[in-house]
């Protein structure tokens, strides 16, 4: 490795529960096809590449993995391919994975798993990523209502010892502390970007740094243009994040990704990407410090359109 070279140590670190990683990790859901995340009918990836980019990333200090069984093309599994390129794993790289949605073998979806059906969702991923017991497991939430039963069948687990700290996705403030009432939360994963959130996501955002939690955004980069990816999300970036990131010399992408760390020393970073040109962008965005001025206009950007959303 060139001396140069950012790793992601420089994005400073944070825990989850008694593991520590480093701020800037990585999201394996772009692994396992080319364009549109999560499209039955994607063209899948190169198994090489995609294998590269991983351990790539884990050579440049990512430590913090998320990755699911539902990351699937027709050919490509994100947890096979994360077991392959990765395993036996460095013991302080820390895979969280995530259950609660249902895919069938053709990649449709499927109705959300029943409390009862979360063991089998989580032995599906120990058997994929070849392990004894998961790191991390969030309980990413599908429907309106109480989590507290599938939260429930995820501490019975805990306390099993299949899994050793649980987290939570696409959930609210009331989410969360039900939760707590029954097992601690280690991380909020929802979808959080600069000029991609409501005032209560905001809210959110900061109740969890108060409670220690860690709040890992999803889409911090992709944005509005969500599963699809950047390339949208690229063409309709406001000029005021453009001007702000050709200051700095970097891409729109790099300047979303180090605004939402700058969101507060609990935030993790989980980008998503098969090109590894874009992996090291992303992790030397890790150590980007945003002078305040800056910070005070992509937060005026934000805040607009969180007014207008
Ligand atoms: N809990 C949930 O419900 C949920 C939902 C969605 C995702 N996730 C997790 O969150 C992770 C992040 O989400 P994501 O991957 O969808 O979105 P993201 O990280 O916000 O953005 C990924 C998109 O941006 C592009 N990109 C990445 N780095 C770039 C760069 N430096 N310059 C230009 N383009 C760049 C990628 O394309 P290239 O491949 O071309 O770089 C891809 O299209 C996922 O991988 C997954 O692990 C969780």
């Amino acid at each position: 490795m060139n001396s140069e070279t950012i790793t992601a140590t420089a994005s400073g670190t944070w825990k989850l529960g008694d593991l520590t990683v480093n701020r800037v990790g990585f999201g394996t859901m772009r692994l396992t096809q080319d364009g549109a995340a999560l499209d039955p009918d994607a063209v899948p990836s190169d198994r090489r590449r995609a294998m590269a980019v991983l351990r790539r990333a884990v050579e440049l200090g990512v430590n913090h993995l998320d990755t699911a069984s539902f990351y699937f093309s027709r050919l490509r599994s994100a947890n096979e391919l994360v077991n392959s390129a990765l395993a036996p794993y460095p013991d302080d790289l820390v895979i969280t994975t995530k259950v609660g949605p249902g895919r069938d073998p053709h990649g449709a979806w499927t109705d959300a798993a029943t409390p009862a059906q979360l063991r089998g969702q989580v032995e599906e991923n120990l058997r994929q990523l070849g392990r004894d017991h998961l790191d991390v497991v969030n309980y990413r939430r599908q429907r309106a209502g109480s989590i507290a039963e599938h939260f429930g069948a995820l501490a019975e687990l805990r306390d099993a010892g299949l899994i050793r700290h649980l987290g939570l996705s696409n959930v609210g403030a009331e989410h969360l502390a039900e939760a707590q009432a029954i097992a601690p939360v280690v991380c909020v994963q929802n979808r959080y970007g600069l000029g991609l959130a409501t005032p209560e996501a905001d809210a959110l955002l900061h109740s969890c740094g108060e409670q220690g939690i860690a709040f890992v955004p999803f889409y911090a980069i992709a944005g509005t243009a969500g599963e699809k990816g950047t390339t949208a999300a690229q063409a309709a970036q406001d000029s005021e994040v453009r001007a702000i990131a050709e200051a700095h010399g970097i891409s729109a992408a790099e300047l979303r990704l180090a605004w939402s760390l700058h969101q507060g020393p609990h935030v993790l970073a989980i980008p998503g990407t098969g090109n590894p040109a874009h992996l090291e962008a992303n992790i030397a965005a890790g150590a980007l410090k945003l002078p305040a001025d800056d910070l005070t206009r992509l937060d005026a950007v934000h805040v607009a359109a969180a007014a207008g959303a």
